[in-house]
């Protein structure tokens, strides 16, 4: 069986066994062989996660398509960043699993169980994934181009001139080859943000999560920054966006994800669960983040 197909099975058999280690062990060893046109399939099944005695992920599942694109919304300390972070291994899971196009992240089976990985083989696991977070992060000391091609040079041994075309490239797209130069003191947080992206793609990711992307930053440069993500939409990588901006994610999530206290309360496209969320709990927290004049 596939662990697409464990992924299912596990959603509507709600065992306490569903999810754990051994039942993913057992999957992933029957194989699944990723086809090239899967790049970016993003299984997340049963994950659960607690800081001490509290649980903040409470059983998640999730999956995204290639190049599919999920918004999550939902209140402050639902659950989104650790949800996130658990993607690219930033966060060990204690139940459940994740896969990348069949993958495992952070893990693999020996036997019939789970062994965390070795640290060299999570950092290179994690080089498929990109993440653009609130606070930008870019090195101060390093021009706009130089935190772009950082990640090539080092981590993936690229030489400097394949590097720099292709980081000039990338910031093309973002908007910003002619501030190549400029050091992050010296462009807007907008502008930051957008060479992060930048630096997220120079890896060639298969996905791209971004945590609040744009909380950060003054009202007139949120738009400058979604206009990047928006056309990242289009472009066939798979994208996780974490935000409370409602109009972008009802012009471009595939899916819309409403997480409250650990759980996803409920998942679907924009137009049916901003129009006609089925709990109530999805309604009232609507309620509070869409303006009345917000036309869906
Ligand atoms: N490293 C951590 N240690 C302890 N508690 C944490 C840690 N990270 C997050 N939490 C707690 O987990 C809960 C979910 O946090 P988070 O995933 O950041 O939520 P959100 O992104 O939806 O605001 C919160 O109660 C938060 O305080
Ligand atoms: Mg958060």
């Amino acid at each position: 069986m596939s662990i697409i197909a464990a992924r299912k099975e596990s959603t509507t058999t709600a065992t306490s066994a569903a999810g754990t280690p051994a039942e993913a062990a057992a999957h992933v060893s029957a194989g699944t062989a990723p086809a090239a046109a899967t790049r970016g399939q993003v299984d997340i099944t049963n994950v659960r996660k607690s800081f001490g005695a509290t649980e903040v992920l409470k059983g998640v599942t999730l999956s995204v398509p290639p190049g599919g694109v999920a918004v999550i919304v939902g209140p402050s300390g639902s659950g989104k960043s650790t949800l996130l972070r658990t993607i690219n291994h930033l966060e060990k899971v204690d139940g459940g699993y994740i896969t990348i196009d069949g993958e495992l992240v952070g893990y693999e089976v020996r036997g019939n169980k789970l062994h965390e990985l070795r640290e060299k083989d999570i950092l290179k696991q994690r080089t498929n994934i990109g993440m653009v977070f609130q606070s930008f992060n870019l090195f101060p000391h390093l021009t706009a181009l130089e935190n772009v091609i950082e990640a090539p040079i080092v981590a993936q041994k690229r030489s400097k001139t394949e590097a720099r075309k292709r980081g000039l490239e990338l910031l093309d797209r973002v908007g910003l080859k002619d501030r190549a130069d400029a050091y992050p003191r010296q462009l807007s947080g907008g502008q930051q943000q957008r060479v992060a992206i930048a630096r997220a793609l120079a890896l060639d990711p298969k996905i791209l999560l971004f945590d609040e992307p744009t909380s950060a930053l003054d009202p007139e440069l949120v738009n400058e920054v979604l206009d990047v993500i928006r056309e990242l939409a289009t472009s066939g990588t798979t994208l996780i966006v974490v935000t409370h901006e409602m109009g972008f994610a009802r012009d471009v999530a595939d899916t819309v994800v409403f997480m409250d206290d650990g759980l996803i309360v409920e998942s679907g496209k924009p137009q049916d669960i901003f129009a006609n969320p089925r709990e109530e709990r999805t309604r009232s927290f609507f309620s509070k983040v869409i303006e009345p004049a917000f036309n869906i």
